[in-house]
């Protein structure tokens, strides 16, 4: 029996979970609402709640558990990348943790993490897969070996696809974060108006592009109808999200054909879009592809993520010291 607490504070979500034999107890997060009224997550303000928060998240994730503090076998905390301040809150809690209680440590590359949350489940994929990590600082494409065996074969050059989505949300003065709300408006929409899709080698993206063209348009429309954003909202959320959408869409296929794989995976806040999940599925079932999408609450940050990745690493006996330094700018 393995027992494992995890703790995610890389950015503005502070979470903790247990793993219990590779199943999670519990998976507790608390959103930090302050952010809202900046339109972007702000680093000190999300340390500082990351201290208010940590111990009350934890508490509670072991009490949902049913366990005790002393049932715990080993505490995983995301090393980075991240936020500096904020990865240092989770960091030393996990190591006082660890060293009151005389437990292993594990230090978890919060990446690897989104992942390797499609091994909390039943349906998990085979190695080697393709997983498409789509989040609020990050959009790659990762050739998935082994647990703690990835490649990256494309990144972006500039724009997260998250990013991508609050920039154009801040365009069309929709509150911070504007992913979801993007998502929801699009439902109700069409995609009538055509956005450009850059021009990349390989398997790398460019969202830079797309957000001055927005910007470019929207101003443009205004000049003629003030009201063109309120009237048309719809439509131009379902014309944005179709153009990052197939922006993603299109270089994993092209990743998939060729390192000949038939098992693609979506990660990260961004694998929370309605648009992206039914353009893969179709994509899927055109290609002979067998997907794997994330449940919801494992999309964006949770430490349920975190418990589970820890696992693996203690069944590999892969534990890290009480010298471990948070990596703002941590690689796969
Ligand atoms: O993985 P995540 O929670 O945090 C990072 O590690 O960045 O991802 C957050 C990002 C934000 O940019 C947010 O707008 C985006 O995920 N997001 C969405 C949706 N839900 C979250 N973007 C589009 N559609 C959604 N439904
Ligand atoms: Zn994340």
């Amino acid at each position: 029996m393995a027992i494992i607490l995890g703790i995610e504070s890389s950015c503005d979500e502070t979470s903790a979970a247990v793993c219990i034999d590779g199943k999670i107890g519990s998976n507790i997060i608390a959103n930090q609402t302050i952010h809202e009224k900046y339109g972007g997550v702000v680093p000190e303000l999300a340390s500082r709640a990351h201290q208010q928060n940590i111990i009350p998240v934890v508490e509670t994730a072991i009490a949902t558990a049913g366990i005790h503090k002393k049932d715990i076998d080993a505490v995983a905390f995301t090393r980075g990348p991240g936020l500096l301040g904020s990865l240092i809150v989770g960091t030393a809690f996990a190591k006082s943790f660890a060293l009151a209680r005389n437990l292993p440590l594990i230090d978890i590359n919060h990446m690897q993490a989104h992942i390797l949350a499609h091994f909390i489940d039943d349906n998990k994929p085979e190695f080697p897969f393709l997983c498409l990590t789509v989040s609020g600082g990050h959009t790659q494409i990762v050739l998935v070996k082994d647990y703690f065996d990835m490649e990256v074969v494309g990144q972006t050059n500039d724009d997260a696809a998250g990013e991508a989505f609050d920039k154009t949300a801040k365009i069309l003065e929709l509150p911070y974060p504007g992913g979801p709300l993007i998502d929801k408006y699009a439902r109700e929409g069409n995609p009538t108006f055509a956005f450009p899709e850059p021009q990349i080698p390989g398997y790398d993206f460019s969202f830079s592009g797309l957000k001055t063209a927005i910007l470019y348009f929207i101003r443009d429309k205004r000049k003629v109808d003030e009201d063109f954003v309120k009237n048309n909202m719809a439509d131009i959320c379902a014309s944005v999200q179709h153009r990052i959408v197939t922006i993603l869409l299109n270089k994993v296929i092209k990743a998939a054909r060729d390192h000949n794989i038939d098992q693609v995976a979506i990660a990260g806040g961004v694998s929370a879009n309605s648009g992206l999940r039914t353009a893969l599925t179709e994509t899927a079932a055109q290609r002979g592809w067998k997907v794997f999408i994330p449940k919801f609450e494992y999309c964006t940050d949770n430490a349920a993520m975190i418990a589970i990745a820890g696992y693996y690493k203690y069944l590999a006996g892969d534990f890290t010291g009480q010298d471990a330094a948070p990596l703002a700018r941590m690689r796969m």
